[in-house]
């Protein structure tokens, strides 16, 4: 199966999605992870996107489109989507190249993910995400890594990404209306719970 987390962010996509793969056995495509590690690697994506993401913009449809169509060449499993796609042109072409079955739209206030953004942080070494709100230490817990902020995780960004992700949200449901496969869940209760809803729906697509 196929499935889409859209949501802005701090809504919790990249967190439910690590809780959600390998119970179902799929992979997780992060359209941000892949273009982070491609900064990290100084490819020439990588220096583009770079430009974008740290102005909270989106990096340019095409070379999205293309960065994704590479995976799925050669990918046999199904795929758990996270941050794409997010805009109309995406949606359409991976509709053009794949069977979508579930799109599970994570909603939250700009208040709410403002204050899980700025509190995020994220280990370099395996990527764990933590919360400083719970997790009073700066180094993981798992491997033992200092952990970091993203740079793009500033109060005028996240504000910024918040109102790019309003401003095409409608667009992308639109797209997928018609498959009704559209499924709503609070993002602001405990994780717990947010998995649980999303759970719900994937168990009825087995
Ligand atoms: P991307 O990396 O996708 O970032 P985002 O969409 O802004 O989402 P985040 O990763 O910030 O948040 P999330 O929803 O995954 O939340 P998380 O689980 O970490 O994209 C970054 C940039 O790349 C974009 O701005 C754009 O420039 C570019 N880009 C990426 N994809 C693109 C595309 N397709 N097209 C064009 N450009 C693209 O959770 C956040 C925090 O909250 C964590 O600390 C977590 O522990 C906590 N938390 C999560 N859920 C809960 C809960 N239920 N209760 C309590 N705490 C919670």
């Amino acid at each position: 199966m196929n499935i889409i987390f859209i949501g802005p962010p701090g809504s919790g996509k990249g967190t439910m999605a690590e809780k959600l793969v390998e119970k179902y056995e799929l992979l997780h495509l992060s359209t941000g992870d892949m273009l982070r590690d491609n900064i990290r690697k100084d490819t020439e994506l990588g220096r583009i996107a770079k430009t974008f993401m740290d102005e909270g913009h989106l990096v340019p449809d095409e070379l999205i489109i293309r960065m994704v169509g590479e995976v799925l060449k050669s990918e046999k499993r199904g795929v758990l989507f996270d941050g794409f796609p997010r805009t109309a042109e995406q949606a359409k072409a991976l509709l053009k190249i794949t069977k979508i079955d579930a799109v599970m739209e994570l909603d939250a206030s700009l208040e709410l993910v403002s204050e899980r953004i700025l509190g995020r942080m994220i280990c370099p070494a395996c990527g764990k995400v933590f919360a400083s709100k719970h997790y009073k230490k700066n180094t993981c817990d798992h491997c033992g890594a200092e952990l970091y902020h993203r740079s793009d995780d500033t109060e005028e960004t996240v504000k910024e990404r918040y109102l790019v992700y309003t401003t095409y949200a409608d667009a992308i449901k639109e797209c997928f209306a018609e498959l009704n496969i559209l499924h709503k869940v609070n993002a602001d209760d405990s994780i717990e719970t947010v998995v649980s809803e999303i759970s719900e729906v994937l168990d009825n697509l087995l």
